[in-house]
C-alpha cells in the first residue's frame, strides 16, 4: 500500500472511495464541498439529510455514485466537535473510513480533511499512522491469508503536497508498533528469550545500533540473582538485551527505555490456575515489544541529540524441579535481598536488575513499561496504562509523549507508606504486597532500585492487548507504548 501526498483538487480527484471528514453540528456543506455536491448531483446532501448524519466521532455513511462516475463511492466520516478535535480523532475517523474502503473492495482511496491545529505535518502524520494501523492484519499463523482477495493499494491525501517527510516519520513509527504487535501476538513457543535477542539483533543489524546481549554466566558475573532467579525453572536461556541507540552530535540526554520481557508467565511454583488468564501470558513480554518497537522506530528517525538504551531482561516463568520455591531469598545486583513470598511476582524480579544495570549507565532518564500486574487492571481498566513516578518533570513529560500519541495513561500515587506491605522479617523486602494497592506496592519494589536516575514506571498490563477491535487497533495485540516512547524521545533533545 503506498500512501502519498496529492495535489490533486477534491473535484478532480478520480479512484474507488474518496472520504469526507466532517465536523459535527456543521455537516451543512460549503465551498469546496458545495460544488462537490452539485457535481455528484446533490447526493452529498441527500446523504446526509436520509442517513441524519451528524458529524459524530468516527461515525461513517457511504453511497455509490453512479456508473461510470470518477468516484465510485463516497464516504463521509464524523470528527466531532472541532474545538474538541485531538490528533487522535483523526486517527480513529481515518482508521474508521479504511475499513469501510476495504469492506467496498477499494483499490484507491483519497482523503480530504481538515487540519488539526493548523499543522499539516501533525495531521498528516496521524492519518497516515491511522491508516496503517487499522488495515494491518497478521496472517503469520494462519495457513490461508483471511484477507486474500482486493488489498488497498493506493492512499491519496488530498491537499497534503509537501508532506512527504512527516508521511515518512509515519512508516517508520508505524513499523516499530507493527514488531511489537507481532511480538505480543506470537504465541510462547514463538517468541523466547532467545527469539527476542535475535530480534534485537535483526534491528541492531538493519539500522545500526550498537547490541549487547548478556548470557547467564554474564548476568551472574553482575550478581543480577532477582532475574536469575526468575529464569532458573526454564529449559530456555535467559538473554539480558541492551541495545544502545547513539546519535551522530553529542547528545544532550541520555535516556533508557526498559521493557519486562516474561515471554511467557506460568506463575511459577504459585501456579495461575483457572480462570487466570494463563493462555494469555504470552502477552507478558509486552514491555520488551513497545522498547523493541521504539528501538526500530528511533533508529530509523535517528533524533540527533538523545542517546537511548533499550533493555529487557528475558525470560520465563516457569516451573521444574529446579525452581523458585515460594520463600526462596534473592539477592539483586545492587545487594538488596528480596523474599519471594510469591513466585507470580516475577517481573518486578526481572526488572530490578533490569534497573539497577540502566541506573549505572549516567543516564538523565529511565522509563520501564511493564504489563506488571492485575491490580493496574483493577484500577484502570483495559485501556489506560498506570504511570508511576516520584518525579514531577518526568510525569509531564510522558504524559504529553501518551497524549499526542493517543495512548491513554494516568498518573498514581507512590504513596511510601504502603511499602511497609512489603517488609520481611527475614530479608530487605518482600516481591509482594497485600491484594490492595498491589499496583503501588509493584511500583514501590520497582523503586527500591533505582539510586540515580530519574525513573517512571508504566504498567501495561490492560492496553497491551484488546479482545475487541478498539479505534486504530484491531482485536489482539496494540503495540502499545511505542508512539508514546518515541514521542519521550524526541522531546527530550
Ligand atoms: N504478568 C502478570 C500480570 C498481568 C496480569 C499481566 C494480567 C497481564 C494481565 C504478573 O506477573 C502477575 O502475575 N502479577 C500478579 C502479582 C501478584 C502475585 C502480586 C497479579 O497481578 O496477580
Ligand atoms: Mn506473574
Ligand atoms: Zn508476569
Amino acid at each position: 500500500m503506498v500512501i502519498q501526498p496529492s495535489n490533486t483538487p477534491l473535484l478532480e480527484w478520480a479512484g474507488d472511495s474518496l472520504a469526507i471528514g466532517l465536523f459535527e453540528d456543521a455537516v451543512e456543506l460549503t465551498g469546496e464541498l458545495a460544488t462537490l455536491n452539485e457535481k455528484f448531483g446533490g447526493i452529498l446532501k441527500e446523504l446526509i439529510a436520509e442517513e441524519e448524519f451528524t458529524g459524530k466521532a468516527n461515525s461513517t455513511i457511504s453511497t455509490r455514485l453512479a456508473a461510470g462516475s470518477q468516484v465510485r463511492k463516497v464516504i463521509l466520516v464524523g470528527l466531532g466537535k472541532p474545538d474538541a478535535l485531538k490528533l487522535d480523532n483523526i486517527r480513529r475517523a481515518v482508521a474508521a473510513v479504511a475499513r469501510v474502503a476495504k469492506k467496498q473492495k477499494s483499490k484507491t482511496l483519497g482523503f480530504s480533511f481538515p487540519l488539526w491545529n493548523n499543522d499539516p505535518a501533525a495531521t498528516a502524520q496521524a492519518m497516515a499512522e491511522g491508516v496503517q494501523l487499522a488495515l494491518y492484519q497478521d496472517n503469520r499463523f494462519k495457513s490461508e491469508p483471511e484477507d486474500k482477495g482486493l488489498q488497498i493499494e493506493s492512499v491519496d491525501f488530498l491537499g497534503f503536497d509537501g508532506q512527504e517527510a512527516a508521511l515518512n516519520r509515519a512508516n517508520q513509527i508505524v513499523s516499530g508498533v507493527i514488531l511489537a504487535r507481532q511480538l505480543v501476538a506470537a504465541p510462547a513457543n514463538a517468541v523466547t528469550p532467545i527469539t527476542l535477542a535475535e530480534t534485537a539483533q535483526a534491528i541492531a543489524k538493519d539500522h545500526g545500533l550498537q547490541l549487547e546481549i548478556l548470557e547467564r554466566e554474564d548476568c551472574e558475573k553482575l550478581g543480577m540473582g532477582a532475574f536469575l532467579g526468575v529464569a532458573q525453572a526454564s529449559d530456555l536461556p535467559p538473554k539480558f538485551i541492551h541495545l544502545t541507540y547513539k546519535p551522530t552530535g553529542t547528545p544532550k540526554k541520555k535516556l533508557a527505555i526498559i521493557g519486562k520481557g516474561l515471554t511467557f508467565d506460568s506463575g511459577g511454583l504459585n501456579i495461575k490456575g483457572a480462570g487466570s488468564g494463563i493462555e494469555t501470558m504470552k502477552i507478558d513480554m509486552g514491555g520488551a515489544a513497545a522498547t523493541l518497537g521504539a528501538a526500530k522506530a528511533i533508529a530509523q528517525l535517528q533524533p540527533e541529540e538523545v542517546e537511548v538504551h533499550f533493555i529487557s531482561a528475558a525470560t520465563e516463568n516457569m516451573i521444574s524441579g529446579h525452581a523458585m520455591h515460594p520463600g526462596d531469598i534473592l539477592k539483586a545486583s545492587n545487594g538488596k535481598t528480596i523474599e519471594v513470598n510469591n513466585t507470580d511476582a516475577e517481573g518486578r524480579l526481572t526488572l530490578a536488575d533490569a534497573l539497577v544495570f540502566a541506573d549505572k549507565l549516567g543516564l538523565d532518564a529511565i522509563v520501564d513499561l511493564a504489563t506488571l500486574t492485575g491490580a493496574n487492571v483493577i484500577a484502570l481498566g483495559d485501556d489506560i496504562a498506570g504511570l508511576f513516578t516520584p518525579d514531577d518533570a518526568v510525569a509531564s513529560q510522558l504524559e504529553k509523549a501518551a497524549e499526542i500519541a493517543g495512548e491513554k495513561i494516568w498518573r498514581m500515587p507512590m504513596e511510601e507508606k504502603y511499602f511497609e506491605g512489603l517488609k520481611s522479617g527475614i530479608a530487605d523486602m518482600k516481591n509482594t504486597g497485600p491484594r490492595p494497592g498491589g499496583a503501588i506496592t509493584a511500583a514501590l519494589f520497582l523503586k527500591q532500585f533505582v539510586k540515580d536516575t530519574a525513573w517512571a514506571h508504566l504498567d501495561i498490563a490492560g492496553p497491551v492487548w484488546t479482545d475487541k477491535e478498539n479505534g486504530y487497533n484491531g482485536a489482539g495485540a496494540t503495540g502499545y507504548g511505542v508512539r508514546t516512547l518515541v514521542n519521550w524521545v524526541l522531546s527530550s533533545q
